[in-house]
C-alpha cells in the first residue's frame, strides 16, 4: 500500500515522496509514463502527478497511463500534474505571457484540500503555462492575485490539482494540504520508524536465514546503522572497518565504542601502512582516490577470503541512489559504494540492501531506535578517501598528524559552542604552503591551515557558513598555539559552485 508519485521530471519529485513519509504514509516514486500494471503492483491508495518542465500541449509531452485517470484511485496533480488533469478532462492550458515564479498568497481557498487552514496561505509558484478553462463540472478552489486558477477539483472529489508546490518549504502550510489529500484518499498512516524497523528486521531474517553476511563499515551513519540492524536481526555477520590511516582523531575508537557493545561483530583492520606507502609521493587528487579505492578492495577482499565464505554483502544503499543509478527508474542497478564498487560481482556475493527504499532522514530515525550514539548519528559527511584529499599534495604521516590535531580542535570548538549542528559539513585543509610568522621573539615558518564550513541540503550546492567572527577568532588563536607547525589560519569563502566542498 503506497502513495504513488508519478515523476514527470520535477526537481521536487523526491521531496513530494519524502513529505508523505513525514506524514507517515509510505510513498514510492515511479516514472510518469509507467504502465498501469507497474503502478498497480505498488498497491496505490493515492496517486500524485508531479510537476515537470514540459507543456501538456507539446508533442512528446509525457503522459500517464490513462488508467491512472479512471477514478479508481484519488489523484492530486501538482503544477504540470494539474495542467495535465485539466487538459486530459477537456479543459484548456495555455502559455502565459510570462512565467510566474516565486512566492504568492492565496486570496481565496475552499474545499476539502484546504480543510482546517485559516489566515494567510503563502504558496510557491514556478510555472510558465496556466489552466485557462476548466473541464466541465470542475471548479476553482483556490486563487492568487496573479492567477485565477490556483487549485482545482472535479465534481466527485476524486481529482485535485494545485498550480503551486505544496511540497516545498516556501509553502509553509503545504504539509497540511498534502495531509488533507491523504485524508480525502483514506490513506493508511502507519509508516512509523518502529514499524519500518520491524519490517526490516523480518526481511533481513527471512532473506539471510542461516547464511552469513559481510559488510564494510565506514564510520558514517548508513553503514553503522546497517551494522546495528544486522546485529538486532541476530543474523551471522562480520562488519569490517578498514583503518586506512586517513581517519580523523579518535574516529576508529569511536566506531568501536558505538558498535561493539550493541552486538556488532566488528573487525578493525589496520592497513594504514599499506595505504600510506601506496600513496607515497602522489600529489594528483584523482590518482589518490584511485589508489585508495584499489587498496581498499584488496584489503577487503583478503578479509572476505580469510573469514569467509559469505553469501551476502550488505550495503547501505539509499532510495535516492536506487532512483539515480537506475538512470531514473526501473530495475535498480547496483550502486557502486565509493569503497566496495565491483566487489559483489568479483566475489559472487548477493547484495543485501535493506535501506533501498529509505531516505537519509529515515535512516537517522532508525539509527536512533537502534541506539547509535549521536556522535555518529549526527556526524557531518566524511569522504571515503579521508584526510588524503585534505592534505594537499603528497601525503605523509607527519602532515596527516598535523591536520588531524588541528581539525580536531576546529570540530571540538564547533561542538562546544553549539555550532556543529548549524553547518552541514566542517573540515580543515592543510596546504603545502608555508609562510613567515612570529611567536614570542622567534621567527616561525609554518604551514597554512584552511578552515571550511558550509551550509547545504545535499552537498550538490553549498554556501560558506557565516560562522560568528568571535568564534573564528577563537579557533584561529587556539590552533597555532596548540599545533605550532601551523603558522597561519584562513577561512574559505568559496561557495559551490564555483568551488567544490573538498579542496581535492
Ligand atoms: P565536493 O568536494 O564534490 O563534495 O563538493 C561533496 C560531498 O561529497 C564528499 N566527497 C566524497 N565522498 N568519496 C566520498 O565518499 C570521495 O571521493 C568524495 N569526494 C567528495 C564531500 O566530503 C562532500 O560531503
Amino acid at each position: 500500500m503506497a502513495v504513488v508519485v508519478l515523476d514527470f521530471g520535477s526537481q521536487y519529485t523526491r521531496l513530494i515522496a519524502r513529505r508523505f513519509r513525514e506524514l507517515r504514509a509510505y510513498s514510492v516514486i515511479l516514472p510518469g509514463t509507467a504502465p498501469w500494471a507497474e503502478i498497480e503492483r505498488a498497491e496505490p491508495e493515492a496517486i500524485v502527478l508531479s510537476g515537470g518542465p514540459s507543456s501538456v500541449f507539446a508533442e512528446g509531452a509525457p503522459r500517464p497511463d490513462p488508467a491512472v485517470l479512471s477514478g479508481r484511485v484519488p489523484v492530486l496533480g501538482i503544477c504540470y500534474g494539474m495542467q495535465y488533469l485539466a487538459h486530459f478532462f477537456g479543459g484548456v492550458v495555455e502559455r502565459r505571457g510570462r512565467a510566474e515564479y516565486g512566492k504568492a498568497v492565496l486570496t481565496r481557498y475552499e474545499g476539502p484540500l484546504f480543510a482546517g487552514l485559516s489566515g494567510e496561505v503563502q504558496v510557491w509558484m514556478s510555472h510558465a503555462d496556466a489552466v485557462t478553462r476548466l473541464p466541465e463540472g470542475w471548479r476553482v478552489v483556490a486563487e492568487t492575485e496573479e492567477n485565477p486558477v490556483g487549485a482545482i477539483q472535479d465534481e466527485a472529489g476524486r481529482f485535485f490539482g494545485v498550480q503551486f508546490h505544496p511540497e516545498v518549504s516556501h509553502t509553509p502550510k503545504g504539509l497540511e494540504i498534502l495531509e488533507n489529500f491523504l485524508e480525502i484518499a483514506g490513506v493508511r498512516r502507519d509508516w512509523t520508524p518502529g514499524r519500518v524497523l520491524d519490517a526490516m528486521i523480518a526481511e533481513v531474517r527471512e532473506r539471510v536465514g542461516k547464511d552469513r553476511v559481510l559488510l564494510a563499515v565506514s564510520g558514517g551513519v548508513d553503514s553503522s546503522t546497517l551494522a546495528l540492524l544486522l546485529a538486532r536481526a541476530g543474523v551471522d555477520h562480520l562488519a569490517v572497518f578498514v583503518d586506512h590511516g586517513l581517519l580523523r582523531l579518535g574516529e576508529r575508537e569511536e566506531v568501536e565504542r558505538a558498535l561493539s557493545p550493541l552486538g556488532v561483530n566488528l573487525r578493525v583492520v589496520d592497513a594504514s601502512e599499506r595505504f600510506l606507502s601506496a600513496l607515497s609521493g602522489v600529489a594528483d587528487p584523482e590518482e589518490k582516490r584511485r589508489i585508495i579505492g584499489h587498496t581498499f578492495i584488496e584489503v577487503f577482499k583478503a578479509v572476505a577470503e580469510e573469514a569467509g565464505p559469505f553469501r551476502f554483502l550488505a550495503q547501505g544503499t539509499l532510495y535516492p541512489d536506487v532512483i539515480e543509478s537506475a538512470g531514473g527508474f526501473g530495475a535498480a542497478k547496483i550502486k557502486s559504494h565509493h569503497n566496495v564498487g565491483g566487489l559483489p560481482e568479483e566475489l559472487g556475493f548477493e547484495l543485501l540492501e535493506p535501506f533501498r527504499y529509505l531516505f537519509k532522514d529515515e535512516v537517522r530515525e532508525l539509527a536512533l531506535l537502534l541506539g547509535l550514539p549521536d556522535t555518529i548519528r549526527l556526524r557531518h559527511p566524511f569522504p571515503g578517501p579521508g584526510l588524503a584529499i585534505r592534505v594537499l599534495g603528497p601525503v605523509d604521516r607527519e602532515k596527516l598528524e598535523i591536520l588531524r590535531r588541528a581539525d580536531d580542535l576546529f570540530v571540538s570548538l564547533l561542538k562546544e559552542r553549539g555550532l556543529y549542528g548549524e553547518v552541514w559539513q566542517a573540515l580543515s585543509v592543510l596546504l603545502p604552503v608555508r609562510s613567515v610568522g612570529v611567536a614570542g621573539d622567534e621567527r616561525r615558518y609554518g604551514y597554512t591551515l584552511v578552515l571550511r564550513a558550509v551550509t547545504s541540503v545535499d552537498g550538490m550546492t553549498a554556501d560558506w557558513a557565516r560562522l560568528p567572527h568571535d568564534f573564528l577568532d577563537e579557533v584561529a588563536r587556539t590552533i597555532p598555539r596548540k599545533v605550532p607547525e601551523i603558522g597561519r589560519v584562513v577561512y574559505d569563502l568559496t561557495s559551490k559552485p564555483p568551488g567544490t566542498i573538498e579542496w581535492e
